[in-house]
């Protein structure tokens, strides 16, 4: 699947998060726990190789459990920290909390050394659209956090969240884009909902989502709609047409409706905890 992005605003935000990537010490990075590669803009490597690197794998709680925990090795094995989340939920911010601490670890015995003490850990976190970057902050900084902003050193206009007194987070996430280079990138993106359904062809769609479950999730399909094993995805949309009532005036298999209930039902995880990509096929 092709998509265009506006160059300008690309060039912008690239622009932005350098300029703002030398303000901190940590890159908090949230990929979909579901397409953890297709989800990330390696650009980030290059825009934050001087800093320590935290991934969140978020949504997880519709991930499958079994691929996220082989995804978090995948990332620490490169030398990033790697956690997973559900951003909407305050559970899983305490062990964040630890893992950022222990990811910059070097840079506050660095302070040490110079004998500056106290100094906050300052973190942004960047990540593609729609990936939870404003849940998480919401969730993490929570109500209490106060805002701080314009201290000499800062640039101005800056707003810092100060979580607690060794975090503060720049209150304005950094948007990457994603890279469509491999045809699977769009369509896993269009998959989890990341890309306006108006410009995409939900039948289609829907086809090779049921294609991939086929393949990865033999038996959700089963399970879900009582549908009979080695068909077609066309024949298995018109089982699922059948099985759950999809028909236009006249008795005639609404194909359009099904197609839209079954991408409805695996973004929402009524399908069940689907994660789409592999570790063990990337490099
Ligand atoms: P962004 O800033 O990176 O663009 O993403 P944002 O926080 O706006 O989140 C995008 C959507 O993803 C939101 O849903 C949000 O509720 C949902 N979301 C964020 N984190 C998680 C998570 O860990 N698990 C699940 N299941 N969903 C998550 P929305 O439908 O756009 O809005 P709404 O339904 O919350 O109103």
């Amino acid at each position: 699947m092709h998509f265009q992005w506006y160059p300008g605003h690309m060039t912008k935000a690239k622009r932005q998060m350098q300029e703002d990537i030398k303000l901190i010490d940590l890159v908090i990075e949230l990929v979909d726990a579901r397409i953890p590669i297709s989800s990330r803009n390696p650009d980030i490597d290059e825009l934050g190789k001087q800093k320590a690197r935290l991934i969140l794998m978020n949504k997880a709680d519709l991930a499958s459990a079994e691929q996220t925990t082989a995804w978090t090795s995948y990332f620490r094995e490169k030398g990033y920290f790697a956690v997973k989340l559900d951003a909407r939920t305050k559970a899983g911010m305490k062990s964040i909390q630890d893992v950022i601490m222990e990811a910059c670890r070097e840079k506050i015995e660095r302070d040490r050394r110079r004998g500056i003490r106290n100094r906050p850990v300052r973190a942004m976190v960047v990540g593609i659209p729609n990936v939870g970057k404003s849940t998480f902050i919401n969730t993490y900084a929570g109500k209490a956090c106060a805002k701080t902003g314009n201290k000499p050193g800062v640039t101005k206009g800056k707003q810092w969240i100060r979580l607690n007194k060794n975090v503060e987070l720049l209150d304005t996430p950094g948007i990457l884009w994603p890279k469509f280079e491999d045809q699977r990138v769009g369509l896993y993106l269009a998959l989890i909902g990341s890309i306006k359904d108006e410009i995409l062809n939900i039948d289609d769609l829907s086809l090779k989502l049921i294609r991939i479950l086929q393949e990865k999730y033999p038996n959700v399909l089963r399970e879900r709609y009582q549908t009979e094993e080695n068909q077609t995805p066309a024949e298995i949309l018109g089982d699922i047409a059948q099985n759950r009532n999809c028909v236009k005036k006249g008795n005639e298999l609404d194909y359009g409706k099904a197609a839209a209930l079954v991408i409805d039902e695996f973004r929402s995880g009524r399908l069940g905890k689907i994660t789409l990509e592999f570790p063990e096929k990337q490099s």
